[in-house]
């Protein structure tokens, strides 16, 4: 793999390999889980009450940025109760036939499993309130003279749902989710136990002080720290070092042009843009995404939350500006500081 490739912080699952690897690095149960305390210590405690009254979970909403680990609990939280889960996503629910198979399709007790649920079509999200409330669908089938409702019971099921903006949610979807999580970004210290137990699966070695490097290196992201440690290993590879040294994780991750805060190409483009060619703000979303050209749901959901929580960009009710932090990232003059 050559390090050319700068997406390494792209939400997306990019190809077979990369999928693959997540896979295997998946932990499947809450105590392989690392990080997310609230969250755990909360689902731990529905998870057992559900199980005790031999009823189906609450459905559960989980929000937060990409990579933070929401499909991972939606199997983890499936392991844990003793079911099956069904893997789909909004988009790929075209008709609310599609729904209505998928539904009939489980078993008492089983996960539904909706990725990038703020992206259901209208019809099919109509037909999942009843389905979430009362457990049964009704459907019209037919075309003309023949055409008939179909009340469809449903075996009583678990929906979780994920999503990266959970502002694009219609309240009647939301309100129908009896546990809703957002996902926090990961200490260094979190990912640091991430990093170190990633490189066990691959059989590698990393120096304490190479994984909190990486950790740090990381915008808060197991995705990312997973991605980031694959080619820094292929760098302490091809220098012939069995144990992944400090030293070549600072020269890997400046190849790979992530900075000191782990900013990234995109992060940068971001600031600079703002800076140079709006003096910091404010900047309507439209604007910036057409500037760097990204689209503007990844801005949002990848880019934006990760440079608010930094303190690099602030919201204010005319738009992003960028702070002082920014400047300093990029090494540019403060305005009006000498
Ligand atoms: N809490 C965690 N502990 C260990 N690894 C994690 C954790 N959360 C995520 N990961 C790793 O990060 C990868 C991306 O997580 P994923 O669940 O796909 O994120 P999301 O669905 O939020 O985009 C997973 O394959 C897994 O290797
Ligand atoms: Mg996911």
């Amino acid at each position: 793999m050559t390090p050319k490739d700068d997406s390494v912080t792209s939400g997306e699952v990019e190809n077979a390999s990369e999928e693959q690897m997540e896979l295997t690095l998946r932990p499947q149960s809450l105590s392989q889980y690392l990080g997310q305390e609230r969250v755990k210590k909360e689902m731990a405690i529905y998870i057992k009450a559900a199980k005790q009254r031999d009823e189906a979970l609450d459905h559960v909403l989980l929000y937060g940025p990409p990579g933070l680990g929401k499909t991972t609990l939606a199997f983890v939280i499936a392991n844990e109760l003793e079911v099956n889960l069904k893997s789909t996503s909004g988009p790929a629910i075209e008709k609310a036939g599609d729904l209505v198979a998928l539904l009939s399709d489980l078993d008492p007790g089983d996960v539904l499993f909706i990725d990038e649920i703020h992206r259901l079509a209208k019809p099919v999200e109509e037909v999942l309130y009843s389905a979430m409330e009362d457990y049964y669908i009704d459907i019209v089938i037919g075309e003309g003279q023949t055409t008939h409702a179909v009340h469809v019971p449903l075996p009583p099921f678990t929906l979780i749902g994920a999503t990266t903006l959970a502002g694009q949610l219609s309240a009647p979807l939301r309100d129908r989710f009896g546990i809703v999580e957002h996902m926090q970004y990961y200490t260094v210290k979190e990912l640091k136990e991430i990093v170190e137990r990633s490189s066990e699966v691959f059989h590698t070695k990393i120096a304490p002080e190479a994984a909190i490097e990486l950790a740090r290196r990381s915008r808060g992201t197991p995705r990312v720290a997973n991605r980031l440690l694959k080619r820094v290993r292929d760098f302490a590879e091809v220098k012939g070092e069995d144990t992944i040294s400090l030293a070549t994780t600072t020269y890997a991750l400046k190849q790979l042009q992530v900075d000191d805060e782990g900013l990234d190409l995109t992060d940068r483009r971001i600031l600079r843009t703002m800076i140079e060619g709006y003096r910091g703000g404010p900047v309507g979303i439209r604007t910036l995404a057409a500037n760097i050209g990204e689209d503007i749901e990844t801005i949002e959901s990848l880019y934006e939350p990760y440079l608010l929580q930094q303190g690099f960009i602030l919201l204010t009710p005319r738009g992003r500006v960028v702070t002082e932090k920014a400047y300093l990232q990029l090494g540019l003059p403060i305005p009006g500081k000498k």
